[in-house]
């Protein structure tokens, strides 16, 4: 009998010398003291000793239950001591973990480039919305229906008379119908067009100028564009005006400048031209100032429209357009 009392006391403080953590000593408590627990089921089988042994057992197990009961407190403090004094080995003087901050995508940072220079211009920044109507991304810009120039710009169509925007020209029609000249804007926005390989994606950037007032010429077209290509690009920048043709524009010219990879040598990103396209512009046509309700004897002006990834990829040399839309972190940290 009292070996079994031993026993009981010999394993107990084994395992509470190779308990962890407090709950392991919470689940020795429990096998010991529990309800069920080996010391609680001995008191109990006390009452079927012989009566002159009862006393004796009673009192040691007794001493064993109130034994064990300091036994597992004190383990439970010395636990929860060594605890605490790991929490305090923590070296504080460790260098931190780094935590990634965001930054603005390079398309972004392009656009408030292009806006800021022409800003400096004295050109006010707006914006319109890229779900368009036929009227103002066409009709208003002298490309009526089945005219050959609608061709030129694949359009993803939302229902017969409201469009994606496949450019950012409605822009100044919305402005010009709503305010008089003088007029300076810039107005950068996405613009969507139904094509897709290394240099065209169906959904991309362009930024839209329009200045008009009395006495605008092609000349005041000529020194700000040259102003802008050489203050996004190099001072020493040369540009060319090419004629072209856009149905809102007369007369239309597009706007080069020297190849940024080979300095007119050519190369395979200008096609050995030794040029490279940048924006396209105009005089804005009498037909568009006519549908404003401008008077066409009392003021000009001209306008111009730039891909914004194609400004992107020429300033940082980036061949393939699709870089910018898939978030590749590696390569949105470069800039
Ligand atoms: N909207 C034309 C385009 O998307 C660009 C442009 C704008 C040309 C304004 C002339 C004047 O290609």
């Amino acid at each position: 009998m009292n070996a079994t009392i031993d026993q009981i006391k010999t394993e107990a403080l084994r395992e509470l010398a190779s308990a962890v953590d407090r709950d392991a000593v919470g689940e020795i408590a429990v096998r010991y003291l529990g309800r069920k627990g080996r010391v609680t089921q001995y008191l109990r089988h006390i009452s079927q000793l012989p009566s002159e042994e009862r006393p004796l057992a009673g009192k040691r197990a007794n001493e064993l239950k109130n034994f064990l009961s300091a036994e597992i407190e004190a383990a439970t403090r010395r636990l929860q001591a060594e605890a605490l004094k790991r929490v305090e080995e923590i070296d504080v003087s460790l260098p931190g973990r780094p935590c990634f901050s965001g930054a603005l995508h390079p398309i972004t940072q392009t656009t408030r480039e292009i806006c800021a220079i022409f800003n400096r211009l004295g050109f006010e920044t707006v914006e319109g919305p890229q779900v368009e109507t036929d009227y103002y991304n066409f009709e208003a810009l002298n490309i009526p229906k089945n005219h050959p120039a609608r061709e030129m710009q694949d359009t993803f169509y939302v229902s017969e008379n409201v469009v994606l925007r496949t450019h950012t020209s409605p822009i100044q029609v919305r402005i010009m119908a709503q305010r008089q000249p003088p007029v300076r804007i810039i107005a950068p926005g996405k613009v969507y067009r139904c094509d897709s390989d290394l240099t065209h994606t169906p959904m991309f950037h362009q930024v839209e100028g329009l200045m008009v007032d009395r006495k605008v010429s092609f000349g005041d077209l000529k020194g700000i564009l040259t102003t802008f290509v050489q203050q996004i690009f190099d001072p020493e920048t040369s540009v060319r005006f090419r004629p072209s043709f856009f149905p809102f524009t007369e007369p239309s010219a597009e706007v080069d400048i020297r190849c940024v990879i080979c300095r007119g040598n050519g190369c395979r990103v200008c096609s050995q031209t030794g040029w490279l396209e940048v924006l396209g512009s105009g005089m804005v046509h009498p037909a568009v100032f006519e549908n404003v309700g401008y008077d066409t004897r009392a003021y000009t002006g001209f306008a111009f429209g730039m891909g914004i990834e194609r400004i992107a990829m020429l300033k940082y040399q980036i061949d393939d357009i699709r870089r910018f839309f898939e978030n590749d972190s590696r390569f949105l940290r470069q800039f």
